[in-house]
């Protein structure tokens, strides 16, 4: 079977699950909305730089939802609960990036939507998502008795070429007062805080835990050259954030994220530490365990950051196991495990 798929935006998720779809055996894609209105009618291969693939973008969200369709990629800048309401209503399933990772009280609406249309919502991508929520889960099976659960992140940030992003929101080259009044901490925390409900709900820990969050700054000691230019002396140069789950005074789930401008001439004098950037898995335990993740960080400057198109592959390879599911709101607690699939060629290669 074969399963029909709209692309929402064609951001770096989305341009990555695009060509993911491409290579994927059970799925088509039918549809394509962009906010960009110069992106509006042009074909979506020529849109990704390569030949055309049939599949025409519009702007135009009303026709898409009339479009027969089994799942929509939701993946624009800024998530719209009416639009994915919509979506739902018109009988596709979503799977997202941008929450739902572990649905609220505030989702109510968006379940009964989806059950009565007969689709599943889904939340998915590396973070949140796969590294901090579905391998802690996974990897504490091999655990008994688990007393700490870390997801975290150490990240070169010079090597994030999203200048405004940088500067503006996340608050890099700005004073540690104006960095600390920005909204990352939000921002990140919607998420997060989602991933860590449901460490809490898998594992059988009390789901009342409080959240409580901390947000630390280093600031330049010397010029560090960086995406936004030379970050100067005073100004952040690397950032802290972290959200942990606390039961009777105890942390008992954590998720940090560990963002620096390299490594040299920073107040306090941080460091990813000797094994890089990567991300890290631990449980504790009996035994403890602790997974490294390589590779998802810096990719090949020019190129989509390979944790976005990780992001982007793990939506898409999800696609079969959502359209298959029971309607509703649908966690990594509910689904069944989830892989990617072979490379189209693999059969045919010597
Ligand atoms: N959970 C995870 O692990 C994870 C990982 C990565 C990203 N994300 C989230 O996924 C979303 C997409 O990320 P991305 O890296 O693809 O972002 P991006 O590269 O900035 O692209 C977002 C796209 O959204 C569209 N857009 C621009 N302005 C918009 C607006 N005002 N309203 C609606 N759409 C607008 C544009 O689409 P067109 O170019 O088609 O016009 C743009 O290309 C973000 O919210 C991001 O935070 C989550």
């Amino acid at each position: 079977m074969t399963y029909r798929v709209v692309q929402w935006a064609t951001g770096g998720v989305g341009k990555s699950a695009i060509a993911a779809i491409a290579r994927h055996p059970e799925l088509e894609l039918v549809g394509c909305w962009v906010h960009s209105a110069d992106k509006d009618g042009r074909d979506v291969g020529e849109l990704l730089g390569g030949e055309p693939m049939g599949v025409v973008a519009t702007t135009d969200a009303a026709a898409l939802c009339e479009l027969e369709a089994d799942c929509v990629v939701y993946s624009p800048l800024l998530p719209d609960k009416q639009q994915v309401l919509a979506l739902l209503r018109s009988g596709k399933n979503v799977v997202t990036p941008m929450g739902w990772f572990r649905p609220t009280d505030r989702d109510a609406d968006l379940a009964l939507a989806a059950r009565e249309a007969g689709v599943t919502l889904h939340g998915t991508g590396i973070g949140p998502g796969g590294i901090t929520d579905l391998f802690p889960l996974a990897l504490s099976v091999m655990t008994s008795a688990v007393t700490f659960v870390r997801a975290e992140e150490f990240s070169d940030m010079r090597d994030y070429e999203a200048p405004d992003v940088l500067r503006h929101i996340m608050r890099f080259g700005a004073t540690p007062e104006h960095a600390r009044s920005g909204p990352m901490l939000k921002i990140l925390g919607g998420g997060f805080i989602q991933s860590l409900r449901l460490i809490l709900d898998g594992m059988g820990f009390d789901t009342d835990a409080e959240i409580v969050t901390t947000h630390e700054v280093a600031v330049a000691t010397a010029g560090i050259d960086s995406p936004i230019g030379i970050i100067e002396p005073g100004e952040v140069a690397a950032q802290r954030f972290q959200w942990d789950a606390v039961i009777g005074g105890v942390a008992v789930a954590r998720i940090a994220v560990n963002w620096l401008m390299g490594e040299e001439n920073l107040d306090p004098p941080w460091t990813l530490g000797s094994a890089g950037e990567r991300y890290e898995v631990a449980v504790e335990g009996s035994p403890s365990a602790l997974m490294t993740f390589t590779g998802f960080n810096s990719g090949t400057p020019g190129e989509t950051t390979p944790g976005i198109v990780a992001t982007a592959n793990h939506l898409v390879n999800s696609i079969p196991y959502v359209c298959r599911a029971e309607p509703g709101i649908e966690t990594y607690l509910d689904l069944p495990l989830m892989t990617g699939r072979a490379h189209p060629d693999f059969a045919t290669r010597k």
